[in-house]
This record gives C-alpha cells, structure tokens and sequence, in this order.
C-alpha cells in the first residue's frame, strides 16, 4: 500500500464525468461550506489581482475568484477535466493544460506573475511535494500567497485512520494508525469495468511547512476546520467540533 503501483493505471481522466457530476457548477457541499471561503478567505484577493489555480479540475474554483473581482487562471493535467472546466467555466477565465511540476515549461505562464496561488484539494494528489512547490513558488511573485485547502493529515491519513466509539466514556474517538512516515495510497476505483484508480499522496504536516520554507514560502496563516453540526449522536457531534478533518495553510513568497 506504501509503495506506488506502477502497473496499476492512475489519474483523474477516467473519473472526469463522475467527479464533475459530484461537483457540480457551485462545489460539493464540502466545497461550499468551508473549503472554498477558507481558501478565500487566506487568499484575500484584491480586485484585478490573479490567481492561479493548480490542479483546478472542472474549475470549481473559478467562479468564486471573478466574484471578488480577481482573475483567474487554472492549470489541470486531466483533458477531460479540462474540457469539462472550459465548457463550465470558460466565461470566468482560462484553463491550460499542464504538470503542477513543471510549470515554467508552459509558454502561457510567466515567473511571478500571479498574485496568488491556489491548491484545493489538490496538493495530496500531487507528487513529488518539493517540484510542485517550487514550481507554484516559480510562478508567484514576490509578496504573493499561497493557499492550500486539504484533508488535515495530523487526523485524516488514508486508510490509516478512523472513528471509534468508547461506551464506557459515553464518546467518539478519532484513531490514527500511522502518520509520520509518507504514504502512498489508492483512493477511487475507476467504473465500468476500467482498470486503474485515484492516488492519494499522505506526507505529514512538518513536510509542508518545510517543503514551502525550502522554496522562499512563510507560512503566515493557518486554519483548522471542523464540522461541529455533522454527526447524528452527542458523541458525534462532539468528536466533529473538537477534531478538525480539513486544514487551510497559507505561505507568503518572501525576497
Ligand atoms: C481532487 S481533484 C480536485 C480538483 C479541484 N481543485 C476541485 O476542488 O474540485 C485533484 C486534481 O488535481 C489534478 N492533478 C493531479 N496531479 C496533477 C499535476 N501533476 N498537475 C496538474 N494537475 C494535477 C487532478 O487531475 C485532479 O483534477
């Protein structure tokens, strides 16, 4: 499970149209509610700046950016996801194909252009971390933010942690299996009799905020997301307030 399955087919292309089903045109519910504020929240864009969206999808995102008045441009490696973003989204700004690694090869961008940098649900799909951040770091200018919105990998490691219920406590507990040690591992299988699946990269939290110093990145802000309504018992909705499952980070280019 730690180890990358070479042999086994993976990426998003083939979950295009079920992810874009999930998504649909304003975000899941996930999207909606926390994830997309919070990464406006630490983005605080000003009109007219731009954004650069990394990993973009079916441009969820864009949307949101043009309402405060900032430009957007998304970068997506899938070209089915990217299809689907331009059919959805082309009036809110540009989609171009690319390698979040390897940025500077893309003659459409230019190094420190953007104003800000935007990874959302994106970053732990994404490997390895140091050539994705130096090339998000490549494509920011100097004073510019970098914000990350993902699964808070102190609480959520895939396949490597869970929920557990105490009786005698009266309480619901969160397990953590592994956390220290990265790991790769598999996540949605393709449909319809396709081989091949979805990979998730888990990299403990120090591995991002040393990651983002390595490339000239402070962090300056940082959020911790919780669902404290979720959850149908007292014990659940406990656990949801006090465990945050998702966490928002944001990194300013410094000279
Ligand atoms: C979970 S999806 C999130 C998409 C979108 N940001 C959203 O929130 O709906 C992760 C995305 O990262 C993209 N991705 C993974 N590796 C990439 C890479 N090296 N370069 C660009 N995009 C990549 C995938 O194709 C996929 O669209």
């Amino acid at each position: 499970m730690s180890k990358p399955q070479n042999r086994t087919p993976s990426g998003w292309d083939p979950l295009a149209t079920w992810y874009d089903g999930w998504v649909g045109a304003t975000g899941s519910e996930h999207h909606r509610r926390f994830a997309i504020p919070c990464l406006l929240r630490l983005m605080a864009l000003q009109a007219d700046e731009h954004v650069l969206d990394i990993g973009a999808g079916q441009g969820v995102l864009a949307p949101y950016v043009t309402a405060t008045g900032a430009r957007y441009t998304g970068v997506e490696i899938s070209p089915r996801l990217l299809e689907l973003a331009r059919k959805r989204h082309r009036r809110h700004g540009r989609f171009i194909r690319g390698d979040a690694r390897y940025l500077h090869r893309l003659p459409e961008l230019r190094a420190a252009s953007f104003d800000a940098v935007a990874f959302l649900f994106s970053i732990q799909d994404m490997n390895p971390l140091d050539a994705v951040l130096r090339s998000a770091a490549w494509a920011l200018r100097d004073g510019g933010r970098l914000a990350i919105l993902m699964t808070h990998p102190c609480f959520r490691v895939p396949r490597q942690s869970g929920w557990g219920h105490d009786p005698g406590r009266k309480l619901q507990f969160r397990r953590i299996d592994r956390y220290l040690n990265p790991l790769t591992a598999p996540m949605k299988t393709y449909g319809k009799g396709r081989k091949g699946v979805s990979i998730t990269f888990h990299r403990p939290l120090s591995h991002y905020v040393n990651g983002l110093a390595a490339c000239g990145l402070a962090v300056d802000a940082l959020e911790e997301i919780t669902t404290p309504e979720a959850g149908e018992t007292r014990a659940e909705q406990r656990a949801n307030a006090e465990i945050p499952l998702f966490i928002g980070l944001r990194a300013r280019k410094i000279l």
